[in-house]
């Protein structure tokens, strides 16, 4: 363990390149945004002062509107594809043009509650700028009261089965001849397959064509879904916020206006045929029929419904290591493959802080320790194989190692 947590914090120290932190060398050189939010928790266990750096630079990058942007090329590498001159997001750096799961003031609360002075500037600095960020997922990204992606990318779980009826709604035949640089780094089968990157660069070209305008993106983009697991992360994230606001004496009655909001709405990501809450597609008119990330991750909003928990324990039970990203008895479930099977530490972490608010610390209990197990078996991976724990995607991964530090190790 003391071994684990020294290579953890070389990893972060690794993939720091002054001022934020990349996911992993080569696979992803930028800043992306999430990964960058679960860096700066795992620095927050060793260096707290880089961990608040890691999310002021990444609320740098925010847009007029509100929006902080996905990822942030710092500095131009040929070594990913879509970069800054296909995005065309606008900013300097350069930007993409959509969100990522809005896990900033979660953790920044954690941070900041586990250390009230030293994160009393950084905090009392970000909070206008988060508060902004929220009324930009409110404005541009809720629909009826659920929270929406307009790119799987945006939900940080790219190729989940969540989004196979909003995809296949998608004209990816457009898109031309590009060299896609994810497959060099690593396996072709723990990536998403070829029909899905076309598809992924349409909703792309799409989305530059409006220029980025974000009611266009919402109104006449070509993927719309509902996502539970950004509602509940966004849910969780309010609750977070208007805390943080309380304590530093700001009127929170927005903030938690747009929380009633959304908890309002939960029932309506109820799939009654699934038993679970459920991604739904807006264009056609389908429920994913999932049972994926999204029921898991209601407990980190403070919601719980006896009639799923045991639809979701039968499934983890098939699965000796962690949550796995989508319904191991599903019909496309893949041990390996991207986000269509495989456990993230990054995930467990997340529904562990769910089990903890509502209580279930044998579950808790159990999630830790099949999350350090995994990672003592498979190394500080990007994603691994919850079946037998072998390491996939990515190595030497900043989140991984994030998580090691601050809650599986
Ligand atoms: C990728 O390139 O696979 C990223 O997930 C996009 O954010």
């Amino acid at each position: 363990t003391v071994e684990l947590d020294a290579r953890a914090k070389e990893i972060l120290r690794g993939n720091d390149r002054g001022g934020y932190t990349v996911p992993t060398h080569g696979l992803y050189p930028y800043q992306w945004n999430w990964d960058s939010v679960f860096s700066a928790w795992g620095f927050s266990t060793f260096d707290l002062p880089r961990a608040w750096v890691e999310i002021e630079t990444l609320f740098a990058s925010q847009k007029a509107d509100g929006m902080v942007p996905h990822i942030i090329f710092h500095q131009v590498d040929p070594g990913y594809f879509p970069g800054p001159d296909v995005w065309q997001g606008g900013g300097e750096p350069p930007t993409s043009g959509i969100s990522q799961p809005p896990v900033a003031a979660i953790l920044a609360r954690l941070m900041w509650e586990g250390d009230r002075d030293a994160g009393r500037a950084a905090i009392t600095a970000l909070y206008p700028k988060m508060v902004a960020w929220h009324r930009w997922w409110m404005e541009h990204r809720v629909v009826d009261g659920v929270a929406v992606v307009t790119h799987p990318w945006e939900s940080g779980r790219d190729n989940c089965p969540d989004w196979d009826h909003g995809m296949a709604g998608v004209d990816g035949s457009n898109v031309g001849e590009y060299h896609r640089r994810d497959t060099g780094h690593v396996d072709a089968d723990m990536r998403p397959k070829k029909i899905d990157y076309d598809r992924y660069l349409a909703i792309v070209y799409a989305g530059r064509s409006m220029g980025w305008d974000q009611a266009r993106v919402l109104a006449e983009g070509p993927f719309l879904m509902t996502d539970p697991a950004v509602h509940f992360i966004l849910l969780r994230a309010m609750d977070d916020l208007a805390a943080i606001g309380r304590d530093l004496g700001q009127d929170v009655a927005e903030v938690e206006g747009w929380a009633e909001t959304l908890r309002a709405a939960v029932p309506d990501m109820w799939n009654p045929d699934l038993g679970a809450y459920d991604a739904y597609d807006l264009k056609s008119g389908q429920w994913a029929n999932n049972l994926g990330t999204g029921a898991w991750l209601s407990y980190l909003a403070g919601v719980e419904n006896a009639a799923m928990d045991a639809r979701l324990t039968k499934a983890w039970d098939k699965v000796r290591y962690g949550i796995p990203s989508a319904d191991p008895e599903g019909a496309t479930f893949n041990p390996k493959r991207y986000w269509r099977g495989p456990s993230w530490a990054v995930m467990n972490a997340l529904i562990a802080l769910g089990f903890q608010r509502m209580g279930h610390e044998a579950w808790d209990a159990r999630l830790r320790r099949e999350t350090a197990d995994m990672i003592r078996i498979g190394g500080f991976a990007e994603y691994h194989d919850p079946l037998d724990g072998s390491p996939c995607g990515g190595a030497n991964f900043s989140w991984t190692a994030a998580i090691w530090l601050t809650w599986a190790g």
